[in-house]
Formats: C-alpha cells, structure tokens, sequence
C-alpha cells in the first residue's frame, strides 16, 4: 500500500504547496491553506509511462465515431429548459451556484415536484426530512416518485442509488458530502474533487442526471475549487439581491449548448414564479411622469429587457459628493458623471448622485450607459424624460453615443412594450424607420440627447 502523505491546499483557488504558507501565491488570499492528506504517489515509473495502466483506449477518427442525439429530459420549466440549452442531458453532471439563502434549495425541490414520472432523488445534507417536506407542501402537490435521503456519506448513498436506481439524483450541497476515500474533512477542497468524481463516474456510468447544488464565497465564485467547475458539464449561476423577488438563473458554462442563455424567476410566498415576459414586470407605474427616471432597452443573454434606471441628484450636504449606485457598477457610473460634467457643462462635483436599477438586478450591459445619463441629468434638471421614451447606447469618454449589439432585438422589445421612441446610436447603421412603428431617434452625442429631452 502506498504511503499516506499530507500536502496543503488553497481553500479558494485548489493551489497545492508542500509546506504551509500565509499568503497563496496563486489567488493572493491570505491563511487559505489547510493541510489535507493525500496519497503519495508511486515514485518509480518515468513520467509519461505507467506501467500499471489497464487497457487504452485506441485513437479512432473523429468522422468515424457514432453519435446518437439522447433525448433531454424536459425539465417542466421553461426558463431551466432554456438555460440548460434545451432540457437536462442524460449522465450529466450540472452545478448550480448561489449565495445562501437565495433559493437554490427551492428551485431544486420545485423542479423535482414537477416531474411525477421521473424518479429523483434528492439528497440533503443540509436540511432535515421535515424541512423538505415542509418546504414542498407550499409548493406543490408531493409525486410519489420523490425520494429524500439526509445523508452526507459518499459511500451510504451509493449504496442506496444501487436500490432505487433513479431518473435524477440532486445533491444539495457538494460542500457537505464526504467520502470515505478522501481523508480531510467535509468542505475541504479534497473532498469536493473526491466526491464530484465520484457522483461524475455514477453519472457517467449510469446515464442519470446528476444536479450539485454548490455554496458561493464572498466574492462570488463556487466555494472550493475552480477544479468543480471544470470537472462538471454545466455551471448554473442563481443571483439576484436577497432583498428583491426576482432571481436570475445564468449559465456560466455549459457543454450542451450556449452560455447566453438566462433565465428569470420571481420569489413567491409559495416558490418561484418563472418570468416569461421580464419587461413587464420590472418596469413601474407611474401616474405621472417624473424626474430621475429612464428606460433602457437591454439585452441579457440573449434576452431583450426594458429596465428602469432610477437616479436621484441632491445637494451634497458633507464635503466628498456620494456616489452610489445598485445593480451598476460604481466605477462606470463615477465615469459617465465626469463624461456629464464634461459634455452637459453640469457641476456634479457638489451633488450626490443615487443610482439604482430596479427589480434588484445587476446590469452589465454597457448598453444601459444612455439610459443612465439621461436618468441622472433628468434628475439633476428635475425634469421629467417625456413617456414613451427608451434609450439604448454606450456613452464613450468623449460622450459620444457608441453603437449597440443586438440593435434589432432592442427596438422591438421596447416596441412590443407600446413605447413611442427609442434613442440610439448614430452609429447603429443599417435600420429603416420604415420596418418600425417605433420612432427611431438617432443620436451621436449626449449633448443632442439632452437637446431633443428636454
Ligand atoms: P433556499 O431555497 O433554502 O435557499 P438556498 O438553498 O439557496 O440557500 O431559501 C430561499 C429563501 O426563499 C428562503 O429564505 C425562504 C424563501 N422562500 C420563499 O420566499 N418562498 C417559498 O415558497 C420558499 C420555499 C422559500
Ligand atoms: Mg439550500
């Protein structure tokens, strides 16, 4: 037998040093090394040969291989179906990422619920039996076909698996389970490539779909290695801002179609609502039109949205102006002020500047730029954007209005929505205001936009 040896690794990034080390010198964390054990590996064979390997495979032509289309299981959820690029594959192994808290748990129960032919079971090492069940009776009916397993043994649920045999297996959360061949604690980045082979090898194996739910850290990558995200075929991203209803569903990798793809849920008292029409729901009522507020026509994946861009400009009351933004990034939006303040000839140095997307989504389109300008200089004017009005364009450093990907998709959202004009860029070529109802208004500088508002 080989001799037990120990190695430490990087809690964040999976880097592996012999000795212990303060700081990684891969991700620059610092006190992320934890020892864990390994196996020592055979010294004596040269590398690139290894005498112990079983029979190869044989290189084989690339046209020569069959390949049959399997079938995807329909998942009875539109915006999963989509994300997942059509349905779930049979033997693949899916991660789906989150913040706590943020609905992981209950988007997985909610897809079990659904699918009274499929056998699934899930496996919880977080919650209890009640729990789960609790949580389902608000859901939905309960399928008999729904197994649960508290269990945190790589070896006992295997062991069950043999017995039940079925469609789905969720796991919910890689970072509890353990095996027994792996010797570090629960969470360590030993046990999660361990465990993920090992539910790989069943997936593989057995053709049953596999779905890991996987914690996320502060900054918001998976919790464990980045060797999870490589050895899975799907990586799904669950965010939105806890404090909001709606959560979107993104795909970050995915090996069975397009990583454009995103999918919209709301939070309800009795689980999550799927979103077919996004435009509707995250544009507000407004009696009357009022300052500080914009629409942008943007395009998330591959879907078209109108959002609305709230900003808010007061008086700065102590000497540094606040600049505060959610759901944009502060740095772009410090940019576009000092763009305004060139461009618009308006003295935002004394202002605070509040800026806020609603609906809780983080955008990162730069395409909402316009929308974001016009918003904060309507604000700071206290006038109101006339109704009907949506914007689509990047603002450049010298305020020019840059042309948009998708511009297409873009007017026609904000046409089916019923508004009247759309800002965008002169840049944009190609479009015909005769293929439209829409007014198409074509812009080159933010300065003509302020202009023609206001
Ligand atoms: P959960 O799914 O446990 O999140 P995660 O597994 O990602 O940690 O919890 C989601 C939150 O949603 C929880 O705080 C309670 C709330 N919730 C609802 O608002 N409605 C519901 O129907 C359910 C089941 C949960
Ligand atoms: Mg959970």
């Amino acid at each position: 037998m080989a001799k037990v040896k120990s190695a430490y690794f990087c809690q964040n990034c999976g880097a592996q040093s012999a000795k212990w080390v303060g700081k990684c010198s891969s991700c620059s964390e610092w006190n992320t090394y934890v020892e864990e054990i390994i196996q020592a590996e055979s010294k004596s064979s040269l590398p690139g040969i290894n005498k112990k390997a079983g029979p190869a495979a044989k290189p084989k032509a690339l046209r020569d291989i069959n390949f049959e289309e399997s079938p995807r299981a329909d998942m009875r959820d539109g915006e999963l179906n989509r994300v997942l690029g059509g349905g779930l594959v049979p033997g693949s192994l899916t991660l789906i990422g989150g913040e706590p808290g943020i609905g992981k748990s209950t988007l997985l129960l909610q897809v079990a619920l659904n699918l009274p032919n499929m056998v699934t079971l899930y496996i919880s090492g977080e919650e209890s039996a009640e729990q789960i069940r609790m949580r389902a009776e608000r859901i939905n009916t309960i399928p008999e076909n729904l197994l649960v397993m508290c269990e945190t043994d790589t070896g006992n649920i295997f062991n069950a698996l043999q017995d039940i045999n079925p469609d789905m297996l969720i796991i919910d959360s890689i970072q509890t389970l353990h095996s027994p061949h792996a010797e570090s604690g629960p969470g360590s980045i030993s046990q999660i490539r361990q465990c993920t082979a090992e539910l790989m090898k069943y997936a593989k194996e057995g053709g049953v779909p596999v779905i890991l739910v996987g914690h996320i850290t502060k900054d918001g990558s998976i919790a464990g290695p980045k060797v999870l995200e490589h050895m899975v075929d799907t990586v799904l991203q669950f965010e939105g801002d806890r404090n909001h209803l709606y959560r979107l569903l993104r795909s970050v990798k995915n090996r069975f179609g397009s990583t454009n793809e995103l999918g919209i849920y709301e939070m309800l008292g009795n689980g999550l609502r799927q979103v077919d029409n996004p435009s509707e729901v995250l544009l507000s009522e407004h009696e009357v039109p009022v300052s500080g507020i914009a629409l942008a026509s943007t395009v998330e994946g591959m879907r078209p949205m109108l959002i609305e861009i709230q900003a808010l400009v007061s008086t700065a009351v102590y000497g540094t102006p606040q600049r505060t933004a959610t759901g944009f990034d502060t740095k772009r939006l410090n940019m576009l002020l000092a763009v305004l303040e060139k461009r618009a000839g308006f003295s935002l140095s004394i202002r605070d500047v509040f800026l806020n997307i609603t609906g809780g989504l983080r955008i990162e389109d730069p395409a909402i730029d316009l929308a974001v300008v016009s918003a904060v200089y309507s604000s700071s004017k206290d006038l109101a954007i006339p109704e009907g009005t949506a914007f689509t364009g990047e603002v450049g450093l010298s305020g020019e209005v840059r042309a948009v990907t998708r511009v297409e998709q873009r007017i026609r959202e904000a046409e089916k929505m019923g508004l009247q004009r759309i800002y965008l860029s002169r840049y944009n070529k190609g479009l015909k205001q005769s293929d439209y109802k829409i007014e198409l208004v074509h812009v080159a500088k933010v300065e003509e936009v302020f202009a023609k508002l206001f």
